[in-house]
């Protein structure tokens, strides 16, 4: 009998269909999907913290409107992601203690301060930009619900580095040359770390081989890294700013451009909890936890007045 299931699921990832929540599955498929969701997740609840460090001090009405809308959206992208987790049968409550206890992890780029306003264009641009990069594909991953939560954030995540672009572009043709100068320091600051959050180098990548076997991870760490980098030098040049990686360079034969080492070892510090902001990050989280417990228990005491009124 499980035998004939798990061939099943099997024919049904080969010929690239897609998992639904009540489908049978292979408990490690659960497993890992539950580790990455959440993990998603929790990235886009944890970055809105760099960003919101900014609103109150946004140079105009429009950049705080706009900042707040984006961090709005991430807020969302949150909640859909969280609910897909849910949907293979773990509780919010088990995914948010994750978190808090430093088990589950989420994207290390957030671990990163936001020390001027030029971060906040460099975010949009070069995080949001390669989060995209990122996201796409799992619009195709094989199990549904996860694929359906990512058509919607990738929509809203294409406003989320227009604007960033934008920002910038305004600060680089109209700016003084302090203003100049703040924007290219951001992007000495954020390039690197952007090229880490595609993951370890395939070969040292423990999950890839199996995700892409399932159709979770549909191209691979290096391949989207390389593509987020060539798409992003074009963008450099227009705005006008260099890319801190003296051996970026265009290689005619390969159709790619050749780039820099990559410090592993900063990546696994940051990851491992040792970043600039990790404690303060996971700080933040765990304040907003318990200072919303009482919203939670009105919440359930409501939800439990109304269940007992229903029946009587
Ligand atoms: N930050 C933190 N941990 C990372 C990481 C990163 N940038 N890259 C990899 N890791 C972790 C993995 O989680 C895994 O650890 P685990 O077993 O404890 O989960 C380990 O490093 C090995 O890496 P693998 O490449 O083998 O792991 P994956 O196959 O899971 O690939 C990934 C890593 C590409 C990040 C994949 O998990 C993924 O695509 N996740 C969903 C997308 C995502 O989280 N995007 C980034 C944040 S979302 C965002 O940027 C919001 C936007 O609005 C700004």
């Amino acid at each position: 009998e499980e035998a004939q299931l798990e061939a099943r699921f099997e024919a049904r990832i080969d010929e690239g269909g897609f998992i639904e929540a009540k489908d049978w599955m292979p408990d490690h498929y659960r497993k890992t999907l539950v580790r990455q969701i959440s993990q998603h997740a929790h990235s886009e609840i944890v970055g809105m913290l760099p960003e919101g460090n900014w609103v109150t001090r946004a140079p105009t009405l429009k950049r705080k409107a706009i900042l707040l809308a984006k961090i709005q959206d991430e807020g969302g992208h949150g909640l859909y992601l969280y609910a897909a987790a849910e949907t293979l049968g773990t509780s919010r409550d088990q995914l948010l203690d994750a978190l808090h206890s430093g088990k589950a992890k989420y994207s290390s780029i957030f671990n990163y301060p936001t020390l001027t306003w030029a971060d906040i264009g460099v975010i949009g641009w070069l995080v949001d930009g390669a989060a995209i990069m990122n996201q796409v594909p799992l619009c195709r991953c094989s199990y549904a619900p996860y694929a359906r939560a990512m058509i919607r954030v990738c929509r809203e995540e294409s406003f989320h580095q227009r604007q960033g672009y934008d920002s910038l572009l305004v600060m680089m043709q109209g700016g003084t040359p302090e203003q100049k100068a703040m924007v290219q320091d951001a992007v000495n600051r954020w390039w690197w770390p952007c090229l880490m959050m595609f993951g370890p180098p395939d070969g040292e990548s423990v999950h890839s081989a199996q995700s892409m076997r399932w159709g979770i991870k549909r191209i691979s760490n290096d391949e989207l890294r390389q593509k987020f980098i060539d798409a992003t030098v074009q963008q450099a040049q227009v705005l006008g700013v260099t890319l801190p990686d003296p051996d970026l360079k265009w290689n005619e034969e390969r159709g790619h451009h050749d780039f820099g080492a990559i410090d592993w070892d900063e990546f696994w510090r940051v990851v491992g909890g040792e970043g600039p902001c990790n404690q303060e990050r996971l700080g933040m989280r765990i304040k907003a936890w318990d200072d919303g417990a009482w919203v939670r228990d009105a919440a359930l005491a409501h939800a439990r007045k109304q269940a007992t009124k229903e029946q009587a």
